[in-house]
């Protein structure tokens, strides 16, 4: 194992992160929407959505399942690709906790593919997704430990408030 990269945490906003890699809170669907998505989408401009239609229009004709992850460019962000990940829907009723695991594991297996170096994460599943943020930043830092991460110099989570820094900051190892 390489120099293990240690997680660093910001306050800010994830499309102005100057990394080869954002990660994307997406849908299935990788045709947008609000939060995150909408963030990337609106300042990344039409090529990544181009991106988008053509994934569907291909091998992700049903749309990329929960869990998974795929790249496209980045289009205008200071960034060289954006890998959009389908975060779980939080439920009372089942444990989805692996497949937010899921997206962290296949985000970096998907950054490593394209060499990137750097990659920038969002708190996946904790808006729209209401997952509670105490709880997705603890499976999202252990599922990056347990990644094999030696080929990456920064990998950072970007919180977009200081509840979901804190929470990220206390489940740091
Ligand atoms: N930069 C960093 N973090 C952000 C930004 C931003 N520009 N905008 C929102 N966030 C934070 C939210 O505060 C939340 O903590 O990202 C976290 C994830 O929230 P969402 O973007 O709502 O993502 P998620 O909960 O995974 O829901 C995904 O929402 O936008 C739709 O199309 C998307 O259907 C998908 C669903």
């Amino acid at each position: 194992m390489g120099v293990m990269a240690d997680i660093e945490l910001v306050r800010g906003d994830i499309t102005e992160q100057e990394v080869d890699v954002v990660v994307n809170a997406a849908n299935s669907s990788l045709l947008g929407g609000g939060g995150v998505d909408g963030a990337i989408h609106r300042k990344g401009g039409p090529e990544i959505l181009a991106e988008c239609r053509k994934l569907r229009a291909g091998h992700h004709g049903k749309g990329l399942k929960t869990g998974q992850a795929v790249a496209t460019t980045a289009g205008r962000l200071p960034a060289r690709w954006v890998v959009h990940a389908v975060g779980p829907v939080w439920s009372q009723a089942e444990d989805r906790s692996s497949l937010l695991a899921d997206c962290h594991r296949n985000s970096l297996a998907v950054a490593a593919e394209l060499g990137a170096a750097t990659i920038a994460f969002p708190a996946i599943s904790t808006g729209v997704y209401r997952w509670p943020v105490e709880d997705a930043a603890r499976i999202a830092i252990a599922a990056v430990n347990d990644s094999d991460t030696s080929r990456f110099s920064i990998i950072r989570f970007v919180l977009f408030d200081q509840r979901a820094y804190d929470a990220f900051h206390n489940a740091l190892p």
